[in-house]
């Protein structure tokens, strides 16, 4: 299994999801082949919640990556999870048109880029 899809199983077991119950993973690629993991971090109000993929950038960017290949997204779902909107606004500002990999436990994967999630974004290039 690619190790970028197994890096994001083994971080979704740190997810702490005491709400929804629904564990999620995150591994994202820099251009230098480091992951950076991360996983859903759930409180009590709820609005402050954390998404795994938003873990991972913040934590990437918070160590000095700046440029990124792909992200993979672990979670327990028939119908494989893909990022939220504000992820994919997180994505798209720091990562660019990065490949996305969705896997769900019992190893079904997708593959597919961030374009295609979110196929007209704002950023930067209107300001
Ligand atoms: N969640 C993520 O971490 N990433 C996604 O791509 C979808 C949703 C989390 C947020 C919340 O803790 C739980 O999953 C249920 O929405």
């Amino acid at each position: 299994m690619d190790t970028l899809v197994q890096a994001a199983l083994a971080a979704r077991e740190y997810a702490h999801a005491p709400f929804s119950g629904f564990k999620v993973g995150a591994a994202l690629e820099d251009e230098d082949g480091r992951i950076h993991t991360g996983c859903n971090i759930e409180n009590v109000t709820y609005g402050l919640t954390l998404c795994a993929e938003r873990v991972a950038v913040f934590k990437a960017m918070s160590e000095g990556a700046r440029h990124f290949r792909r992200i993979a997204i672990a979670a327990d779902s028939s119908a494989l999870t893909p990022p939220c909107g504000a992820c994919r606004q997180i994505l798209w500002e720091f990562c660019g048109d990065i490949e996305v990999i969705l896997v769900n436990l019992e190893g079904k994967t997708e593959s597919l880029h961030l374009k295609e999630l979110f196929p007209r974004p704002f950023d930067a290039s209107y300001l």
